[in-house]
């Protein structure tokens, strides 16, 4: 095969000398080869429609075919174009092409053999197709290849190791395949390379010193795959480094603090190792610094002030590490800060009270540490701050009220501390809040009124706190609002009656508080509704009879309360139903045979000494006929009368129709 493959060669040569005299003697042997490309690409799109003799239409001018000056074809872009089909032999008679593209198209098995015959290549990109297979051998002699791309394909096997020869090589991208095994040892020689992308495969083991050698490398981009070991001191040999992405996989030990060293470093992408020691305090060193994610690792120790050195940095991630110590107050005078995520570590003590105030601070997540202290008052000063998430500290007084004017504030998490002070009025006002989370903390006072005038709220979380007000009239009537809950307050009064619509609530949590009054049967009207929990309050009253009919109310807690009267006769009939307490009421009368109470735990009905019937000891016993007043009872059984009329009703009519079909 390779014999034959000669004289096919030799055969193109010929050819080829024979074409050359004149430029425009050329011009046909390529409009020939291009129409002998075409016939073995398969084209749904019609991409390549043009490519067709035609003296008015000269092949230069055929989509994606580009010729020098003088009408030599030079490069051919063919991509996007969901071409499959193969590329054929015939493309070595384009002798100066030097640039080819066929990225993002529907090619698949091996790459065409005949690509490895160009070998004055100097652009190369095959990205996103279906290649699979190993990548063959043979690119190690394109000694003016600049940039090849192969990503996005289903290579597999090992890295070419001739590639190390291709010593022109700026660009190397294999990222997105199924490569295995090691960086080879060879690539020390592509000393002209600035971008190694092989990120997103399945490589292994140490990551090789000879890596360490690239002297030009600008980008490197390993990560999610299953290296191993230390990062070596030898990294601060890349003095070049613009980028540095080796995220997600199993690297361990300190990270080196000749990393210190790469002063062009813009980016330091290291989460999801098994990265540990301390962070080393020559990172401040590194001015240009933009970006820098070292979370969910195993590093210990304290955040070195020295980052507060780092003028440019715009991102700061250290989350699910075991960091102890404070907050540097450095990082709150950052001023490029946009995003600062420290979540789950063990820090201690107050925020830096600047943060925020002289930086376009974004996103703040600081939760599950043990910070302490005050909220820094000017959060949102730079006018930028979208998330604000402090949730699990022991941050004490006041919410901000700087706050309650943050335009752009989308979530504000600041559920178990131990704040203090009232809710400031505005946050209703605020265009975009749409998670309000202040549970588990010593909040007094009111709810403010203008929380009801909320259009983006969609999550309300109060419970917790000793919040003393009535609940503002039209609270649940949040077009948006889909959850809230004051549980464990000592909030009064009723529950707003004048519900016409709350299209969007599914849990409805007013439990442990001190309301009375009625249940609003308008309560019904929150389709959506899910869970509704009145527990332990002071209602009084009965049970309205449309609740028995939301169509999603799955868990029902009325319990501890002194609601009165019998359970409506279609309680506990929607499928919907699984969760219902009514205990330690004041209700009576016969427990209805519906599916959900005919197995209900008797706890559930428990402290009702008036009922009788199902789970519970029978009506006809002395004490529950005494306990009835008989006209209520007449009531209910023309109740039960009228219900058994309707359903032979309709069993009569759905009967008849059946006849009919
Ligand atoms: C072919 O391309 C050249 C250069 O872009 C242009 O001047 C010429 O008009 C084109 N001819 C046709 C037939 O499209
Ligand atoms: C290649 O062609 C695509 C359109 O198919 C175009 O978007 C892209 O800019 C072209 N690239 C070059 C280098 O000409
Ligand atoms: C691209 O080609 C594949 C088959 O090769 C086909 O399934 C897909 O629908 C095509 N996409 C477009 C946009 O034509
Ligand atoms: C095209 O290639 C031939 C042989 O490979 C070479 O002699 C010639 O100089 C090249 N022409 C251009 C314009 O690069
Ligand atoms: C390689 O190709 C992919 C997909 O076409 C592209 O997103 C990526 O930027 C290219 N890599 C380089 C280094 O240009
Ligand atoms: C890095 O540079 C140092 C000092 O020049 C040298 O001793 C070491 O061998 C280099 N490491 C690599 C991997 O080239
Ligand atoms: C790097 O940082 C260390 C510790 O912060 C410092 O002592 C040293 O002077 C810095 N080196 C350079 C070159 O800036
Ligand atoms: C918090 O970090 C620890 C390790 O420090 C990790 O095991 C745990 O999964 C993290 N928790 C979350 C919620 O990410
Ligand atoms: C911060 O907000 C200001 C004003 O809204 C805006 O001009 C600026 O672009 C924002 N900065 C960032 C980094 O988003
Ligand atoms: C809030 O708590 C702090 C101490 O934790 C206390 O000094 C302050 O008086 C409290 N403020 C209010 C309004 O209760
Ligand atoms: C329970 O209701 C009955 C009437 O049904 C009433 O006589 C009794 O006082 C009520 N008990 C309590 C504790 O409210």
């Amino acid at each position: 095969m390779p014999f034959f493959f000669f004289f096919y060669l030799l055969f193109l040569y010929t050819l080829h000398r024979h074409a050359l005299p004149t430029n425009a003697a050329t011009a046909p042997d390529e409009t020939a080869a291009l129409l002998a490309i075409k016939s073995s690409l398969i084209d749904p799109l019609g991409a390549l429609q043009n490519w067709k003799s035609n003296p008015g239409m000269p092949h230069c001018n055929w989509t994606g075919v580009q010729c020098d000056t003088k009408g030599t074809v030079i490069g051919l872009n063919l991509s996007n174009y969901n071409l499959s089909g193969t590329i054929s032999d015939d493309i070595l008679l384009l002798s100066n092409l030097s640039s080819l593209k066929i990225c993002s198209n529907a090619f698949s098995d091996t790459l065409p053999a005949a690509l490895t015959g160009l070998t004055s290549l100097k652009f190369l990109d095959v990205s996103v197709n279906n290649f699979d297979g190993q990548f063959p051998v043979g690119f190690g002699s394109f000694l003016q290849l600049t940039y090849l791309n192969a990503s996005g394909n289903y290579f597999e096997g090992p890295l070419p190791a001739d590639i190390g020869s291709a010593n022109a090589l700026e660009i190397l991208d294999f990222r997105g395949g199924f490569f295995t095994g090691s960086i080879p040892a060879s690539y020390r020689g592509l000393q002209k390379l600035k971008f190694l992308g092989l990120s997103g495969n399945k490589l292994t083991g140490t990551l090789p010193k000879e890596l360490f050698e690239l002297s030009s490398l600008e980008q490197l981009i390993i990560g999610y795959n299953e290296f191993e070991g230390p990062i070596p001191a030898d990294i601060a040999n890349l003095t070049k480094l613009q980028y540095l992405d080796m995220v997600v996989g199993n690297l361990n030990g300190p990270i080196p603090p000749e990393i210190g060293k790469l002063k062009m470093l813009n980016t330091i992408f290291l989460y999801k190792n098994s990265l540990g020691g301390d962070i080393p305090k020559e990172i401040g060193n590194l001015s240009s610094l933009v970006m820098l994610d070292l979370s969910v690792n195993m590093i210990t120790g304290v955040i070195p002030p020295e980052i507060a050195l780092l003028s440019n940095l715009q991102r700061l991630n250290l989350m699910s590490n075991r960091l102890k110590g404070t907050v540097p107050n450095g990082i709150g005078d950052l001023p490029q800060l946009e995003v600062l995520l420290l979540w789950n570590n063990s820090l201690t003590g107050p925020l830096p009270a600047s943060l925020g105030k002289n930086s376009p601070l974004q996103w703040l997540d600081v939760s599950t540490n043990a910070l302490s202290g005050e909220i820094p008052a000017g959060l949102c000063q730079g006018g930028n701050l979208t998330k604000l998430i402090l949730f699990s500290n022991a941050f004490t007084g006041p919410i901000p009220v700087g706050l309650t004017t943050c335009m752009p504030l989308v979530r504000m998490r600041m559920h178990n501390n131990q704040l203090n002070g009232t809710v400031p009025g505005g946050f209703g006002k605020l265009p975009r809040l749409q998670r309000l989370e202040l549970s588990g903390n010593e909040l007094t006072g009111e709810i403010p009124d203008d929380i009801s005038l909320s259009t983006s709220l969609s999550f309300i979380d109060l419970s917790r706190n000793q919040l003393q007000s009535r609940l503002p009239s039209c609270i649940l009537s949040i077009p948006s609002l889909q959850s809230f809950m004051a549980a464990d307050n000592e909030l009064t009064g009723g529950v707003p009656g004048e519900l016409q619509n709350c299209p969007s609530m599914s849990t409805l949590d007013l439990s442990n508080n001190r309301l009375e009054g009625t249940i609003p049967s308008s309560l019904a009207s929150c389709a959506r509704l899910v869970s509704l929990s009145l527990r332990n309050n002071h209602f009084t009253g009965s049970i309205p009879p449309s609740i028995a009919m939301m169509p999603t109310l799955s868990i029902l807690d009325l319990s501890n309360n002194f609601l009165t009267g019998s359970i409506p006769s279609n309680f506990g009939s929607s499928p919907a139903l699984e969760m219902l307490n009514l205990a330690y009421n004041n209700l009576s009368g016969p427990v209805p045979s519906t599916t959900l109470l005919r197995t209900i735990n008797p706890d559930d009905l428990a402290g009702n000494p008036g009922l009788c019937g199902g789970v519970l000891p029978p009506c006809s016993g002395a004490t529950g006929m005494l306990e009835s007043p008989s006209g209520f009872r007449w009531a209910d059984m023309r109740h039960v009368a009228a219900g058994w009329a309707i359903g032979f009703v309709i069993g009569f009519v759905i009967g008849l129709f059946r006849e009919i079909i």
